[in-house]
C-alpha cells in the first residue's frame, strides 16, 4: 500500500472526484443493516478529506446522494438525510480548524428543510477557508445538471443576452453547478462497480478513471494514496501521441 511519501507533490491532480460506493454491501457482510454501513462510511469521508488537505489537493468532490437514490426505501433515505445533518453539524469546527471550505452541488432545494438549512449554514460558516474545497454532490445527477444548464442558456438566448454562436465549452461550463471549479483529473469509484452512475458526465470528459474493489467504509488514506500513485503513472495524452508529449516512458 502506498504512503504519503510515495506521492509526487508536483504532479497532483487539482481536483479528485469520488463515487463512494459499497456501504450497503459492507454492512451486509457484517450481518448489519445497510444504515450501519452509511454510518461507518463517514469515517472514510473524514480520512480522504484529511489526506487531500494534507497533500495540497485543492478540490475534492464526493458523490454522497444521487437523484436516483431518492428511490431507495424511505427508511434508508431518512437515515441518510439524518446522517448528513448530524455529520455536517458535528464537523463544521474541524473544517474551520483545517481551513476546508464546504460546497455542495445538486438539486439542493429538494433536500429536507433541516438538511438544506444545516448545509447552507456550514457553507456560509466555512466560506473564508481556502486550503481545500470539499464539494458534496447531494440530490445530484449529471443529466439534471446538464438540462438545467441548457434551460438557463436558452432563457438567455431568448432575452438576447447571449447569441447562439457564442455558446461554447466555457459558456456551457459556466452554467453548470461546478462553475468556477476545474474539471476533475481523477475519478475514483469504490466497491468494484465500473460505471459512472450519472456523475459529472460533462466534467469527467478527460478524467482518469480508477476503480477499486475496496468497499467505501474500508477506504483509508492509504487507499487514496494508491489511487493517486496509479494516476501519477498514467500518460494523459489528450488526443496527442506519446512522442508529441516528448515522452518515452509512461509518466504523466
Ligand atoms: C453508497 O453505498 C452510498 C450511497 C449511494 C448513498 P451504497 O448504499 O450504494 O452501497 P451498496 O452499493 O448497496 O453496497
Ligand atoms: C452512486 O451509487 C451514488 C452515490 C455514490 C451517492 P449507487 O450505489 O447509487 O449507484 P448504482 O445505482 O449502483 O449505479
Ligand atoms: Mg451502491
Amino acid at each position: 500500500m502506498a504512503s504519503i511519501s510515495d506521492i509526487d507533490k508536483s504532479k497532483l491532480p487539482r481536483h479528485v472526484a469520488v463515487i463512494m460506493d459499497g456501504n450497503g454491501r459492507w454492512a451486509k457482510q457484517k450481518g448489519e443493516h445497510r444504515i450501519f454501513g452509511h454510518q461507518q462510511g463517514v469515517a472514510s469521508v473524514k480520512e480522504v478529506t484529511e489526506a487531500a488537505a494534507e497533500l495540497g489537493i485543492h478540490y475534492l468532490t464526493l458523490y454522497a446522494f444521487s437523484t436516483e437514490n431518492w428511490n431507495r426505501p424511505k427508511e434508508e433515505v431518512d437515515a441518510l438525510m439524518e446522517l448528513l445533518v448530524g455529520t455536517i453539524h458535528k464537523e463544521v469546527a474541524a473544517l474551520n480548524k483545517n481551513s476546508i471550505r464546504l460546497q455542495a452541488i445538486g438539486n439542493l432545494k429538494s433536500l429536507p428543510k433541516n438538511c438544506y438549512t444545516e448545509l447552507m449554514d456550514a457553507i456560509q460558516q466555512t466560506s473564508k477557508n481556502d486550503r481545500l474545497m470539499l464539494i458534496l454532490a447531494l440530490s445530484y445527477s449529471s443529466k439534471w445538471e446538464i438540462i438545467d444548464s441548457v434551460k438557463q442558456i436558452a432563457e438567455k438566448v431568448k432575452r438576447n443576452e447571449i447569441s447562439v454562436d457564442k455558446i461554447d465549452d466555457a459558456v456551457f461550463s459556466s452554467h453548470l453547478c461546478t462553475k468556477g471549479i476545474p474539471d476533475p483529473e481523477l475519478l475514483i469509484r469504490t466497491s468494484g462497480e465500473q460505471r459512472v452512475s450519472n456523475f459529472l458526465l460533462w466534467q469527467i470528459a478527460y478524467a482518469e478513471l480508477y476503480f477499486t474493489e475496496t468497499l467505501w467504509p474500508d477506504f483509508r488514506k492509504e487507499n487514496f494514496f494508491d489511487a493517486l500513485l496509479d494516476y501519477q503513472n498514467r500518460e494523459r495524452r489528450f488526443g496527442k501521441t506519446s512522442e508529441q508529449l516528448g515522452n518515452t516512458g509512461i509518466k504523466i
